[in-house]
């Protein structure tokens, strides 16, 4: 029996589509069902939905062989499990964004509002500015219109958030897309099962 981590939501309902296709469809499973594990014995798969920053969690925990987890959630929390394959989906990039009139002062901390403090931070420390960083859980965009920061640290995917409240991208850090990670016991001991079912997956792109 192979337990794999979803993400709860769209993007996790397409994963889980693939997933059907490549042969590890669950009888039991319809879109309306709030039940939150679901199994299939006959094709020895048992899955369960999580809230996307969570999947990781479950994974390097065990609960989980494994999961789907964008590569954002990978970089900011450093989870350690193995990454297996890049399913080439939920495409977006992780960027430094504020003010269509936003001049850098290199005479004082950069305020940046952000979910991924710890992505923010390995970011600027990199590239040698100092930072103070404002958590913030979600609607980052609001954050350089309403002053408390000078800029962001978010996800970019159409770029419609931000043009909308006339914020541009000045930095793109790294671009995301949607991985299959693996619980690093769990390679070892369903070694065979995992990666035929990272080599199904393959085959279904
Ligand atoms: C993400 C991100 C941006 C938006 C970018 O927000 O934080 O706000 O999507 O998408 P776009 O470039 O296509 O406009 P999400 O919907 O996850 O909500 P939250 O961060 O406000 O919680």
């Amino acid at each position: 029996m192979i337990n794999i981590a979803l993400p709860k939501g769209r993007l996790g309902e397409k994963v889980y589509a693939r997933l059907c296709k490549a042969g590890y469809a669950c009888d039991e499973y319809s879109p309306e069902m709030r039940k939150l594990i679901f199994t299939d014995e006959k094709r020895g798969v048992s899955y369960f939905w999580v809230k996307p920053s969570d999947v990781a969690k479950y994974v390097e925990l065990g609960a989980a062989d494994v999961g789907v987890a964008g590569k954002d959630i990978l970089v900011e929390n450093e989870p350690d499990v193995y990454e297996l394959l890049d399913l080439d989906m939920g495409k977006c990039r992780m960027c430094v964004a504020a003010k269509n009139d936003y001049k850098e002062d290199p005479f004082r901390p950069i305020r940046v509002a952000t979910k991924f403090e710890h992505t923010a931070r390995n970011y600027y420390a990199e590239t040698g500015r100092d930072v103070e960083i404002i958590k913030l859980n979600g609607s980052i965009e609001l954050a350089p219109i309403l002053g408390i920061s000078d800029v962001i640290v978010d996800i970019v995917e159409t770029g419609s958030t931000l043009k909308e409240n006339d914020l541009k991208v000045y930095e793109t850090i790294y671009p995301i897309s949607t991985r299959l990670i693996v619980n690093k016991s769990a390679y070892k001991f369903k070694n065979a099962e995992i990666r035929a079912l990272a080599e199904k997956l393959k085959e279904k792109e």
